[in-house]
């Protein structure tokens, strides 16, 4: 009984050690991602870079944490994003160009770097991670870039 209850225990860290291991393998192919794909413009590690695109780093947390905001990276990314917006004090009115070319597990562990790393600091404690799922569920009907700047106007209001 001791023994069994010991080896469940073993088995119980194990588990946990796999799902810690696999968010942060997520994290790591997503770090690699935005490298590739999105360092261009906001800058390694998301920093920003005035005039031209939006810091990512700490300002998406309390976004995506209001009431509605689960569905901000799968739209912007699926989607896009145009339009004047005020990001970290910056000015800027740009295009955001969507990313239909990665998949929607490419999409889960960009947005694990994203908001895990990123954003750890803002991002609500039960925030669950985003899912290949939850990309999926606009791929095919992708939000315009106009009515994503009204969400996030909308989730700014929310998450004052
Ligand atoms: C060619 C430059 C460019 C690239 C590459 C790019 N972005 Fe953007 N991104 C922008 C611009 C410009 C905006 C702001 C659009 C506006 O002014 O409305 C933006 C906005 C965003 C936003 C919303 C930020 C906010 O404040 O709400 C997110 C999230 C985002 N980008 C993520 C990404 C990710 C992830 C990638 C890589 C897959 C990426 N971007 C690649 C230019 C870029």
């Amino acid at each position: 009984m001791k023994r069994g209850s010991k080896r469940s225990g073993v088995a119980a860290a194990l588990a946990l050690l796999a799902v810690f291991a696999g968010g942060a393998q997520a994290a790591e192919e997503g770090e690699a991602l935005f490298t590739q794909h999105c360092a261009v413009c906001h800058q390694p590690g998301g920093t920003g870079a005035p005039g031209l695109a939006p810091a990512l780093a700490a300002l998406l947390g309390k976004r995506v944490s209001a009431p509605g905001g689960r569905e901000y990276l799968p739209r912007v990314l699926l989607g896009g994003l145009s339009g004047a917006i005020v990001a970290g004090g910056e000015k800027f009115n740009g295009i955001m160009l969507p990313f239909p070319q990665l998949n929607d597990a490419q999409l889960a562990a960009l947005s694990h770097y994203l908001l895990g790393t990123l954003n750890k600091d803002t991002l609500a404690a039960d925030f669950a991670p985003l899912t290949a799922a939850d990309f999926a569920a606009w791929r095919g009907k992708p939000a315009s870039a106009a009515e994503n700047r009204k969400l996030r106007t909308q989730l700014d209001a929310a998450g004052q």
